[in-house]
């Protein structure tokens, strides 16, 4: 008998374009997708950030190549997006992950500058990839585009409107795009993770994550940024090629909590 199933879970000969891929989440994943047999163009601010993660998926026998790159700069992120496909030839693979955190009361000194910042490259740089990215991505004819939103983009901690907002914007940009970009087979989802250990807590102390992580997460722990890693690369699978407008929760269960 022939074989019953067709999608290939292989992300092997894939190009990846990663953001905020210097630190945390966005490390992680650009390891992963080296690991799977993806080439993947590491972006971030910092050359020497990036070029450390560059080395380390060489090194561990991937092909990676790196980039400095501010997601805020439409002309960098286009002239960045070229050259990747100059180098790789194509561009299949979208991750939406560059992200910052800047929160204070609505009324405090700076909080209309931090806003504008916060939605500059939580929100809006999300587009500017995705623009950017567009013509190759419908190339591929498996394109695949993934944006890291957060709990906070269904919830809302006090002082943090700014980067809730932008989370929640993420999740509504992802559903309109996934409306968009269906007819060209680009799948556009979002990973909703909960706390993780990266560089954005590492200033939370270790007791207060613990603390946080027994009242509130079923799992009873902070995530590492693998585990998320892992949802992001399953998302972009040629087999996930019916999945798309989702906002999956990576969280420990965060999110169910209801008491
Ligand atoms: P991280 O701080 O370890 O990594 C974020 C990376 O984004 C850094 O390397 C930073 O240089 C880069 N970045 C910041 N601004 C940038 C810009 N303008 N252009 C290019 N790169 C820029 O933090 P983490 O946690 O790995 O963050 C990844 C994503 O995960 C972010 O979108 C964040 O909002 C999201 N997230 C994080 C959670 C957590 O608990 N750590 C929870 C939920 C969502």
């Amino acid at each position: 008998m022939p074989k019953l199933t067709n999608g290939s879970r292989s992300v092997a000969g894939k190009t990846v374009l990663v953001t905020g891929a210097a630190s945390g989440m966005g490390r992680a994943t650009a390891h992963l997708f080296a690991d799977e047999g993806a080439m993947v163009a590491v972006t971030d601010l910092v050359a020497g950030a990036v070029q450390a993660v560059v080395d380390e998926i060489n090194g561990a026998g991937g092909v990676a190549r790196g980039w400095t790159l501010d997601v805020t700069d439409q002309a960098a992120v286009d002239r960045v997006v070229g050259e990747i496909v100059a180098v790789f030839g194509s561009l299949d693979i979208l991750v939406n992950n560059a992200g910052m955190v800047a929160g204070g009361p609505v009324d405090g000194p700076s909080y209309l500058d931090d806003l504008l910042r916060t939605l500059d490259v939580d929100l809006i740089a999300h587009v500017r990839t995705i623009r950017a990215a567009l013509a190759h991505l419908k190339r591929s004819g498996e394109g695949r585009i993934v944006n890291i939103a957060s709990t906070e983009g269904s919830g809302a901690t006090k002082y943090n409107s700014g980067y809730v907002a932008a989370k929640h914007g993420v999740i509504g940009l992802t559903r309109a795009l996934a409306m968009e970009l269906g007819e060209f087979g680009i799948t556009v989802n979002c990973v909703q993770p909960g706390p993780i250990r990266t560089g954005m807590t590492a200033g939370i102390p270790e007791e207060a994550k613990t603390k946080f992580a027994r009242r509130r997460v079923p799992l009873r722990r902070y995530g590492e940024p693998e585990e998320v890693a892992q949802m992001t690369v399953s998302l972009c699978l040629p087999a996930m090629s019916y999945v798309t407008g989702v906002n999956v929760p990576v969280d420990g269960g965060l999110l169910i909590q209801n008491t």
